[in-house]
């Protein structure tokens, strides 16, 4: 076998025998559950609503939200997503699996029926994926959950949105507040996923603006945490085949946002969703805050990245010779390029190259 064929088989065989930690497939509250349940109705935050609805309930994300929200009180959470629940899915009597797609707009108005709020947290995700399934899930998509919020009377909408929309093509976002970084609608967009994300949030702020709905955009930079299938895995994956090397100077300074945060920020921006309320149709990025090496509020990437090859027993990054910029611009280009003409999508394309060396947090 081609020794980067082994070392990919051996990765794989790592993580399929390493301890899974099933958490949320009992029916009930574990104690823990429990705890945080009655924490949070007599705590700072106070109840969450009664019926909620998480598009997108099945992702990385969507699912820990739909359980967090349950955790939190939630007497009904309807989560509603493309692909049918998995086996392992949390079965408790509070959520409602409902398969359906956001393009159609029968199904997104069933399931936001008699909602108190929805999550609009669906989307197409990434740079890999088709250009029209960015159109269709992320601004055909948001006009069907707007459509039916309105016509099903639901005010409250929370939105994941991506700071991704708000970056250039040039600047770095380093440490800038929300109110400092660019404001959409930009000319031009660092992804097709960042354009129709923008899209999307600027159909939800014009008719929040026209008083037909009530909303607030909640954005991390970059999610970690269980049931990630993206970022860590596919980079880490990379290391483990011997292909990762550090990109430029390695030391791009990024916020990270665990799953869980990011969670938390979602269901208390539903706090501030109220008539004449100053939050209303604004855009808010969350983060882990202080917890962050550097108290600014951010860690090297890198060096993050790292600790994580480190730990899978893989060789540390820093053994390797880094790649200089500029070869990478080339590449990148060049994937592009192919990409464009071919249609087939290559992994080092701008997009990554930006994520993986630009400033953001
Ligand atoms: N993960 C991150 O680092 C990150 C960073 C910035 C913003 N966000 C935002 O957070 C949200 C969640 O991201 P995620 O990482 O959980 O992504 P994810 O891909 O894991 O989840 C998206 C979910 O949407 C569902 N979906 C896609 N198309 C659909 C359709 N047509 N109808 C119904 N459901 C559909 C998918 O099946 C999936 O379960 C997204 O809106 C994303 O833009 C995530």
């Amino acid at each position: 076998m081609h020794s980067t064929a082994l070392k990919r088989a051996f990765f794989r065989a790592r993580c399929v025998m390493a301890p899974r930690v099933e958490l949320y497939t009992a029916y009930e509250l574990s104690p823990i559950q429990q705890k945080i349940r009655e924490a949070n109705q007599s705590g700072e935050y106070g109840p969450v609503p009664k019926k909620c609805v998480v598009t997108g309930g099945l992702g990385f994300v969507g699912q820990r939200l739909v359980e967090t929200l349950v955790e939190r009180g939630a007497q009904q959470v309807v989560s509603f997503d493309i692909v049918p629940p998995p086996a392992n899915v949390w079965k408790h009597e509070a959520i409602k699996y409902v398969t359906g797609d956001l393009c159609s707009l029968a199904a997104v108005e069933e399931a936001v029926q008699g909602a108190d709020c929805v999550w609009h947290n669906a989307a197409a995700v990434g740079p890999f994926l088709p250009k029209h399934f960015y159109h269709n899930v992320n601004v055909l998509g948001t006009r069907n959950v707007l459509e039916a919020c309105k016509k099903q009377g639901v005010r409250k909408v929370v939105f994941s949105s991506t700071p991704s929309s708000r970056f250039t093509c040039t600047d770095d976002v380093d440490g800038q507040t929300e109110a400092e970084m660019p404001d959409i609608p930009q000319e031009t967009y660092v992804a097709e996923y960042s354009a129709t994300k923008a899209e999307g949030e600027l159909l939800l702020r014009q008719a929040c603006k026209a008083g037909e709905i009530m909303f607030i955009a909640v954005a991390p930079h970059t999610v970690y945490g269980p049931r990630d299938n993206l970022f860590l895995p596919n980079l880490l994956e990379a290391a483990g085949v011997g292909k990762l090397r550090i990109f430029g100077t390695g030391k791009s300074r990024v916020g990270y946002t665990h799953v869980d945060n990011y969670c938390h920020g979602l269901i208390i921006a539903e706090k501030q969703i109220y008539e004449n309320s100053p939050y209303l149709g604004k855009f808010y990025v969350c983060t882990d805050g202080a917890t962050h090496p550097y108290p600014e509020g951010y860690s090297i990437f890198w060096e993050e990245l790292d600790q994580a090859v480190v730990g899978m027993g893989f060789d540390s990054l820093y053994s390797k010779m880094a790649l200089p910029y500029f070869l990478l611009r080339i590449v990148a280009f060049i994937c592009d390029a192919i990409s464009a003409m071919t249609g087939k999508k290559l992994k080092l394309g701008w997009f990554t190259l930006r994520m993986l060396t630009m400033n953001r947090f």
